[in-house]
């Protein structure tokens, strides 16, 4: 049963999160921060905004009727976001994870009826998991009749959800929007926003931040341990012509950033967050005086509890660090490589 008004319940509780001035990392007035908080969604990310913009199109096209099963790959966000929305819709939903998704991600999917088709051995050739979860996609989608594929990787209705992540970005500023700082996996998030601010012609430098190791902008492929951004392909969706330029954070940068954010911020986000964060600690010395600087923070931290937020994870993977921290000179910028 897909309810009639698809736009009540939970779906109503997705967007419109709240943009918020970080005024303790940045203390002078010489540049405005903010960021936009995307895990105050109900499923907790930002990735409920392309969930729910994939189905809609696909309800109206007729791709999703009352009987069909979505399949997608995802070891998290995504997943997370079909999966609250298929209990609503009432539609059967299969996630392919695999070995790295986290106990705790594989419990919440769980928690709403989502099934897990668990990937266990990564592809020979490259180790990487999500060839091998993208090939079971497609044999599951062979052999289940009436299966639609979202494809957060290539369907542009995860980027056209994110006009209005924009758009609600835009009207908190009165349009002054200088620089946008966004982290990239499939691109959708950065994507959408491009889209919005060439439209909308606002004068806006669009600064994507990728993790050390990611192929997306080309970068040697290279282990990551934190999930969220960064990819081991080029997204169909990437827009290279609208991105402005790439900053690499790496695992130990987004571990320093969230820490100082939940220390002096009083922000738990994901890791991607305080990348982004770190991201603009970089640059902010280029940055002109009177700049607005948007950092879109796309998930919380507690599906990090067991890894960045752990002291003894962070002291087995970087050692002694917590220095870096306690002591952070939000003046200057850390650069380490993971
Ligand atoms: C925590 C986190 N950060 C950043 C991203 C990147 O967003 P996008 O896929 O829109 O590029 C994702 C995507 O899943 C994510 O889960």
């Amino acid at each position: 049963m897909i309810p009639n008004d698809m736009e009540s319940g939970i779906v109503a509780a997705i967007g419109n999160t709240q943009l918020l001035r970080l005024s303790r990392v940045q203390k002078d007035d010489r540049i405005r921060l903010y960021a936009k908080l995307e895990g105050l969604n109900p499923g907790g990310s930002i990735k409920d905004r392309a969930a729910l913009s994939i189905l809609r199109r696909a309800l109206e096209t007729g791709d999703v009727r009352p009987d069909t099963v979505i399949i997608e790959s995802s070891s998290g966000n995504m997943g997370i976001g079909l999966a609250q929305l298929c209990a609503v819709m009432g539609l059967r939903f299969i996630c392919v994870a695999d070995a790295k998704t986290t106990p705790q991600n594989l419990a919440i999917l769980r928690a709403y009826g989502a099934e897990i088709d668990l990937i266990t051995e990564p592809d020979p050739v490259t180790h990487e998991f999500l060839e091998v979860r993208l090939d079971r996609v497609k044999e599951l989608l062979r052999i289940i009749p009436n299966s639609f594929w979202p494809n957060q990787y290539a369907n542009l209705y995860n980027a056209v959800a994110h006009h209005q992540t924009m758009s609600e970005i835009a009207a908190a500023l009165d349009g002054k929007v200088d620089y946008l700082f966004c982290a990239t996996s499939t691109c959708g998030t950065i994507r959408g926003c491009a889209e919005y601010t060439r439209a909308h012609r606002l004068e806006t430098e669009i600064i994507a931040v990728d993790a050390v190791g990611s192929a997306i902008f080309g970068d040697k492929k290279a282990r990551r341990l934190i999930p969220g951004h960064g990819a081991s392909i080029v997204p169909p969706l990437f827009p290279p012509e609208v991105i402005d330029r790439c900053i690499h954070v790496s695992d130990l940068e987004c571990v320093v950033g969230c820490r100082v954010l939940v220390r002096q911020e009083g922000v738990l986000a994901g890791g991607s967050s305080g990348g982004v964060l770190m991201a603009f600690q970089r640059v902010k010395s280029e940055i002109p005086d009177d700049s607005n600087c948007v950092l879109i923070f796309p998930d919380r931290g507690e599906r990090y509890l067991e890894t960045i937020y752990s002291d003894s994870w962070v002291a087995k993977h970087f050692g002694e660090v917590s220095h870096l921290w306690e002591q952070f000179d939000p003046s200057q910028c850390l650069e380490t490589t993971s």
